[in-house]
C-alpha cells in the first residue's frame, strides 16, 4: 500500500473512534434526560469536533516523525525522495537522532556493507573523526566536512559531508578521494624530486666556488679542472630546466591535437645529423634504413623531441664500437576506434638492455634504471616521460621491447596522415 493510502486508514480509524464516543455520548444524556434533546446533540457533535480535530492534529505528529509505524516513516523521507537518494552514485547516509542508520543507498554498500540498516553508524564505520562529527551534529551542530580514511582491505581515503535536515535526521554524503589524493602526492613527490635533482649541481657548483675562493685561489691547473666541473653541472642544471619546461609545457597542451603534417622519415634523419657527433665519440654507427616519406599528423618540434630522446638514448645505453638501427614502416592500427594506418619507426640499440620489471616504469618522471650511469651521461631521468607526454597528444603509442645482454628496441607508432593512409 502507498504511502498517501495508509495515512488515509489511519484518518478514517481514528473518525470512526471519536464518532462512537460522541453518539455515546449523546445516548448518554438523551437516556438520563438531565438536559434537553436538541442541547445533548448539539452538545456530542461539539465534543466530536474538537475530538476530531485534535486527534487528526496529534496523528500529524506521530506520522512524521516522532512515533513513527512503519520502517518508511522512520525516514522521514517520502518513496520518491529515496528513490532519487538510492540512484546517487555518491555513497549516502541517513541517520535518525540516535546515531542509527536509517537508510543507506546502493553506492555506499561496498563502505558500509550489504546490510547497514538499522546499525549503529558506529558499529560499520570505526573512525573517530567521522563519528565526533555525528556526535556534535546530534547535539546541534552546523553542518561540517570531515576527511577519513579507511585502511582495510585496501587503503581509501574519503571526505564526508555531514548536515542536519530539518527534521531530525542526520545526511551524510560521502566522496572517494582516493584518486585526487594519489596524484596530490605524485605532484609532491614531483617537486620533491625535482629539487633534489637541482641541488646536487648547486651544492657541487657552491663547494667549488669556495674551494676557488680558499686554497685553490693559487693554483691555475686545479681552477681549470673545477671551472670544468663547475660548467658541466651548470649543463645539467640548464637541461633539468629545459626537461621540466618542455614537461609541463607538453602536458597543458596535451588535449590540443596537433594540426600540421610531418614526414617522419625526414625528422629522423635531422635528429641522426644533430647526433652523428655523440655517436661518433662512442664508435657507434647510425644505419637509418631506406625508405619513403612518412607523413604524419603532428607538431614538427615535438615529434623531432621524440626521435632525438630516443636516439639519444639508444647511444647513451648502447654498445660502444656497436650499431643503432632506425627502421620504418607502416602498418593497421590496432583497435577499431582508431582506424586507418599507422606509421612506425623501431630504434635498435645493442646495449646492455633493461630488466623487464624496470619496463612499464622508463616513461615514469625520473625513474632510471642505472642512476649513477644517467647522470654520468647527462641525463635529467625526464626524456622519456616527455615522449610519452607527446606521443599522447599525437595519438601515438611507444612500444618497449628489450632482452637483457642484448639490446633494446623503441618502437614508435603514430596515426598516418589522411593522405597516406589509402
Ligand atoms: N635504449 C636504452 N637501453 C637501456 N636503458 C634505457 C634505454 N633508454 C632508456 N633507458 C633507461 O631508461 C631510463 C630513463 O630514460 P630517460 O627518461 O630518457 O632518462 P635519461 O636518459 O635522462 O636517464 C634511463 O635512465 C635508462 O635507465
Ligand atoms: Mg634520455
Amino acid at each position: 500500500m502507498s504511502e498517501s493510502g495508509r495515512a488515509q486508514v489511519r484518518a478514517w480509524r481514528s473518525y470512526a473512534v471519536l464518532g462512537t464516543v460522541a453518539i455515546a455520548a449523546l445516548f448518554a444524556v438523551a437516556v438520563s434526560r438531565s438536559i434537553a434533546m436538541p442541547l445533548a446533540v448539539a452538545g456530542a457533535i461539539l465534543v466530536a469536533a474538537f475530538a476530531v480535530y485534535f486527534g487528526t492534529s496529534r496523528r500529524n505528529v506521530i506520522g512524521n516523525v516522532a512515533a513513527p509505524e512503519s520502517a518508511r516513516e522512520t525516514k522521514g523521507l517520502s518513496g520518491a525522495a529515496l528513490d532519487i537518494l538510492e540512484v546517487i552514485d555518491d555513497p549516502l547516509l541517513v541517520l535518525d537522532d540516535s546515531g542509527r542508520i536509517v537508510f543507506a543507498n546502493r553506492a555506499s554498500k561496498t563502505l558500509v556493507g550489504p546490510d547497514a540498516g538499522g546499525k549503529r553508524i558506529s558499529a560499520v564505520l570505526r573512525t573517530p573523526e567521522l563519528l565526533e562529527t555525528v556526535e556534535r551534529i546530534l547535539a546541534g551542530g552546523g553542518p561540517e566536512n570531515v576527511a577519513f580514511s579507511v585502511l582495510v582491505p585496501v587503503q581509501h581515503h574519503y571526505e564526508a559531508y555531514v548536515a542536519c535536515t530539518g527534521g531530525r535526521l542526520i545526511l551524510m554524503r560521502i566522496r572517494d578521494v582516493s584518486a585526487i589524493r594519489r596524484a596530490e602526492e605524485l605532484r609532491a613527490d614531483f617537486v620533491a624530486n625535482a629539487s633534489h635533482e637541482l641541488r646536487t649541481p648547486l651544492a657541487a657548483i657552491t663547494g667549488f666556488i669556495d674551494t676557488l675562493r680558499g686554497h685553490a685561489r693559487d693554483d691555475p691547473s686545479a681552477r681549470e679542472r673545477f671551472l670544468e666541473i663547475m660548467s658541466t653541472e651548470a649543463g645539467r642544471m640548464r637541461r633539468l630546466i629545459d626537461d621540466l619546461l618542455s614537461l609541463t609545457r607538453i602536458e597543458l597542451n596535451e588535449h590540443n591535437p596537433p594540426a600540421g603534417e610531418v614526414d617522419v622519415v625526414a625528422v629522423v634523419r635531422d635528429a641522426a645529423d644533430a647526433l652523428k657527433p655523440l655517436a661518433d665519440s662512442d664508435r657507434i654507427r647510425l644505419d637509418i634504413a631506406a625508405s619513403p616519406a612518412l607523413p604524419i599528423v603532428g607538431d614538427r618540434d615535438e615529434v623531432t623531441q621524440v626521435f632525438q630522446n630516443l636516439m639519444h638514448n639508444a647511444i647513451k645505453y648502447g654498445r660502444p664500437g656497436g650499431e643503432v638501427r632506425v627502421r620504418f614502416g607502416r602498418t593497421h592500427a590496432p583497435s577499431r576506434r582508431d582506424s586507418g594506418m599507422q606509421a612506425f619507426v623501431s630504434i635498435e640499440d645493442e646495449g646492455e638492455g633493461i630488466p623487464r620489471e624496470a619496463i612499464p616504469r622508463l616513461t615514469e618522471r625520473f625513474y632510471r634504471v642505472d642512476v649513477k650511469r644517467s647522470r654520468e651521461r647527462g641525463g635529467t631521468g625526464l626524456g622519456l616521460a616527455i615522449v610519452k607526454h607527446i606521443l599522447n597528444r599525437h595519438r601515438g603509442r611507444l612500444q618497449i621491447e628489450s632482452v637483457p645482454g642484448q639490446g633494446s628496441i623503441f618502437t614508435v607508432f603514430l596515426p598516418a596522415a589522411p593522405d597516406g593512409s589509402n
